[in-house]
């Protein structure tokens, strides 16, 4: 008898757990040479269930080794998202014998006839996140008024000399303090009347940017996520903040008047930064969970579902005038690179002609045109599927056409063509575009304009063309990389 086999959607430099389900990045945190990662997890399905955090770790953010689950449900409940950082001076006491992590998390208890419960816990690790002991005095931070409120990030803030929390409560958030990570003390809200209020407020971060690499200016970044807003929404996505951050209150300047998203596409969820990145210039590293509550259960994956974005570097740099927030894919990823083709200065027929032979279905794509020029090169392409991306210069959009992507049917929502405005301003239209098995990741011009979108090709489509309205269009530059990892 004839076997449907599934096709692979496994991304091959994308980190997606052996088994089973995954939602939101946490406790991401830098230490002793490895870059942390744990997510939301539910062991025993592959769609949302009691949540555990599992475990992954990278030295080089492209090849990821998946460890045991770290974190299980317990008598407080399941294990929601939250963060971890390094208690350098054992501020908490968990460490006399030298630096280890402490996770801060969110404890979800649900129970039949009894309101849901969120409240915030603490776990410690002293053998470089292998193993965690949840504290005794868990939970650390209760709010009896609040049924939303969870996803703690904590960081250290200098000038005051305390640890921070900002956490969701609802549609706002909420700043804490302490000395030690167990004692609490309210600081001040945000949110109310500023930015979407399309959904519940989720995974918030809140760090600190030089604006254009200069150390003497500075601003603050207040990430925060925001869920599924139902029929007239893109579902759930993220949106940004900038202003000042003085140890206890945030303050927005003029821009953030204006709702800000971080991403263009579809499927970019609960990023956050990682902590304790040792401080090169200021060094933000970030990544996102690569999929959208929307249809974020039915996506069609086998065995396991859900992957993260490729690890970003954020920056705040202005941009055609304006301070924008910039995301570069981590430089560690041009490291990986292993060139398959590189032309310089190449017409669009000589283009074509390269591009035939190829057969790829996990690659960067890295191009140059003259600014203001349209043109689009088709991913992914098969028997019946492709996915268009390109620049529209007449209406001075990207884009990313999933519509006849491949699979598809799996939600009414899925399908689409999504296009977002850019910034202009730059002297070329660079697209640094990470292609992989399930995944496509654009990044215009240093990452001004960033558009992350799920495709499910028909497998065997990894052919790659070039289209234009003017055949005489030259690129300056195309080069098609593999990415040296594996998960
Ligand atoms: C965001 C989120 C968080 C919550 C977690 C539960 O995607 O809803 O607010 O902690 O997922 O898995």
């Amino acid at each position: 008898t004839m076997q449907k086999t599934k096709t692979d959607y496994r991304g091959t430099y994308h980190f997606s757990p052996r088994q089973k389900w995954m939602n939101d990045p946490n406790g991401m945190v830098y230490f002793d040479g490895e870059y942390h990662l744990f997510f939301q997890h539910h062991p025993f399905g592959d769609t949302w269930g009691p949540m555990h955090w599992g475990h992954a770790v990278t030295r080089d953010l492209t090849n990821w080794e998946e460890l045991p689950i770290a974190l299980e449900p317990d008598e407080h409940g399941t294990i929601f998202s939250g963060s971890a950082v390094v208690d350098w001076s054992n501020t908490t006491g968990f460490f006399p014998d030298g630096p280890g992590l402490v996770a801060i998390f969110t404890h979800h208890s649900e129970r039949e006839g009894v309101p849901t419960v969120q409240t915030q816990s603490l776990a410690y690790s002293r053998d470089k996140g292998r193993t965690w002991i949840k504290y005794e005095g868990n939970p650390v931070l209760k709010r009896a008024d609040l049924p939303d409120f969870r996803d703690p990030k904590v960081f250290r803030h200098e000038p005051s000399g305390q640890w921070i929390m900002v956490v969701a409560c609802g549609q706002i958030v909420s700043f804490y303090r302490s000395p030690d990570l167990k004692e609490w003390t309210w600081s001040s809200d945000f949110g109310q009347g500023i930015g979407s209020h399309d959904g519940v407020w989720e995974c918030p971060d809140l760090f600190e940017l030089h604006v254009d690499g200069d150390p003497a200016k500075s601003r603050w970044v207040l990430l925060v996520s925001i869920g599924d807003g139902g029929s007239g929404t893109e579902g759930s996505r993220t949106q940004y903040f900038t202003g000042d951050f003085d140890g206890s209150t945030f303050a927005p300047d003029e821009a953030s008047r204006q709702v800000r998203w971080l991403d263009h596409g579809r499927d970019n969820y609960a990023g956050v930064s990682w902590s304790d990145i040792p401080d090169e210039d200021g060094r933000r590293l970030y990544l996102g969970w690569m999929s959208n509550w929307r249809y974020a259960n039915q996506t069609p994956t086998d065995g396991w579902r859900g992957a993260m974005t490729i690890a970003r570097e954020l920056t705040m740099e202005t941009a055609n005038g304006v301070e924008t927030l910039m995301q570069r894919p981590a430089r560690e990823l041009e490291a990986a690179r292993v060139p398959v083709l590189e032309l310089t200065d190449v017409a669009l027929p000589e283009l074509r002609q390269a591009l035939k032979p190829l057969r790829l279905d996990s690659f960067e794509l890295d191009v140059r045109a003259e600014a203001g020029r349209s043109f689009e090169f088709r991913l992914r392409e098969g028997e019946s599927c492709a996915t268009p991306v390109g620049f529209d210069a007449e209406a001075g959009e990207l884009y990313i056409d999933r519509r006849q992507s491949g699979e598809c049917g799996f939600h009414a929502d899925f399908a689409g063509y999504h296009a977002a405005k850019t910034v202009g301003g730059a002297a070329d239209t660079r697209l640094r575009i990470f292609v992989d098995r399930s995944s496509v990741e654009v990044f215009e011009n240093d990452g001004r304009l960033v558009m992350t979108d799920l495709i499910f090709p028909e497998s065997g489509s990894d052919r790659l063309s070039v289209f234009a309205d003017d055949e005489n269009l030259i690129f300056r530059r195309v080069g098609i990389y593999r990415i040296a990892g594996s998960v």
